[in-house]
């Protein structure tokens, strides 16, 4: 079902308030970090919206707006700066009137109205040697070109992250549709409500626009295979979200993403994907994605009942054996040690975030004990007692470091 784009600001709806909430816990914790570098942050919402819905809350720049002030407030960094830009094709002067009221001193927004994908290379050409994020949450997928992304990567950022919700069954969607192929009575390509869908025939053009999104024609075999019933529908979402992130994965170190579920039973309507090349945003964010999509299957799908099962972010039970023994075939892959945060969130970017970051470190201990990895700390004793250090944690401003590597005997 398509609904007319002019009702999404009337009132925030459940799966908005779900993209905010991991926006506006992670933001704070990822200025304060890139602060830290002393090299300013470049903040672009690109699809920036009205600035706050009609019934009054804040919307995606108010949030990053308020989140910035308080950072600043707040950090240690020797000039702490954090530019921002709001883009957007139809609300600018709503966007102007609901972004005045917040610290001059940090800086007035930039408001640029247009199309992100028009504006962005000029916005971003002067940016090289500074830290960038990048919040792209458009209504479909027609603006997402990945030729974009990958363009980004070799721009010369001190640091670059972004944010993206992707609508990977509208994509589907609009694949079946290029391809002529039925998929209107499929259930598991139904949606609740798509704001403007992407308008897509069979024809020449439309393969093209979807192969410049997807970053390749792999998308086409998975239609195959979903018109000749090797895979449903819900499986060719899957495997095109997995593909996509491998195409990512070829600009950028570290993917993760959230499948966003509103109700209990319900399979995945969107995903949000993070992209960054530093381990440290990666473990900040998967922890952040895990935290929300807990407190999404005891809110929303439970109704507040608390659930037996452990589930990952892609609400899977979990079993702590079966990440151990993942962590022991990863581990085995590398003929070198690694760090145990580079470990973790290359973990996550392979299998998802299956636990918290914590429970990988509990898992390590359980490993080191029974003789599975090998564990360098540095320092090798804590200094107090002179015993054997035990931590996972790396901490560079303690020179605190940890190499694991799988056991040699
Ligand atoms: C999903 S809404 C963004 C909501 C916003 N993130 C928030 O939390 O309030 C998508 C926005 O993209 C805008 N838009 C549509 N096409 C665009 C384009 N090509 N470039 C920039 N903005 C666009 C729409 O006007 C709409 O405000």
């Amino acid at each position: 079902m398509s609904k007319n784009n002019s009702s999404f600001f009337k009132s925030k709806n459940s799966w908005s308030e779900i993209k905010d909430k991991l926006l506006s816990y992670y933001l704070p914790q990822y200025f304060q970090k890139v602060l830290m570098t002393n090299k300013s942050i470049f903040y672009v919402d690109c699809f920036a919206g009205k600035g706050k819905f009609d019934d009054g809350k804040d919307g995606s720049p108010r949030i990053a707006l308020q989140i910035r002030d308080t950072c600043i407030s707040q950090s240690r960094a020797k000039n702490p700066k954090i530019d921002t830009c709001f883009i957007d094709l139809n609300y600018e002067d709503e966007l102007r009137a609901n972004t005045i009221g917040y610290s001059t001193k940090n800086g007035a927004p930039q408001i640029i109205s247009g199309k992100y994908e028009e504006q962005i290379e000029t916005l971003l050409s002067d940016k090289i040697g500074k830290n960038v994020f990048l919040y792209i949450d458009p209504y479909g997928i027609k603006a997402l070109d990945y030729g974009l992304f990958s363009k980004f990567a070799d721009y010369g950022f001190f640091s670059i992250e972004m944010l993206i919700n992707m609508n990977s069954f509208g994509f589907m969607r609009a694949a079946c549709r290029a391809m002529r192929v039925e998929y209107v009575l499929d259930e598991s390509l139904d949606e609740l409500v798509e704001y403007e869908p992407t308008q897509v025939d069979a024809n020449k053009q439309s393969i093209e626009l979807l192969n410049n999104i997807a970053g390749g024609e792999y998308w086409q075999d998975i239609v195959k295979d979903y018109n000749s019933n090797k895979i449903d529908g819900y499986q060719a979402e899957k495997r095109f979200s997995t593909e996509y992130k491998q195409c990512l994965r070829k600009k950028y170190t570290y993917i993760l993403d959230m499948p966003i579920c509103i109700m209990s039973k319900q399979h995945p309507k969107y995903r949000m994907i993070h992209v960054s090349n530093h381990e440290e945003g990666c473990i900040l964010m998967a922890d952040n994605m895990f935290s929300r999509s807990d407190e999404l299957f005891v809110e929303i799908q439970n109704q507040g009942q608390l659930s037996l099962f452990e589930h990952d972010v892609q609400n899977n039970v979990v079993d702590r054996d079966d990440i151990q023994q993942k962590m022991l075939n990863f581990i085995s892959k590398f003929s070198n040690s690694m760090t145990a945060n580079k470990l973790i969130a290359a973990f996550f970017t392979e299998y998802g975030v299956l636990c918290k970051s914590g429970e990988i470190r509990n898992i390590w201990a359980d490993m080191e004990k029974n003789g599975l990895i090998e564990v360098t700390r540095i320092p090798a004793t804590t200094p107090k007692t002179g015993k054997p250090s035990k931590f996972f944690t790396e901490d560079k401003s303690n020179n605190q470091s940890v190499t694991i590597e799988r056991s040699k005997s």
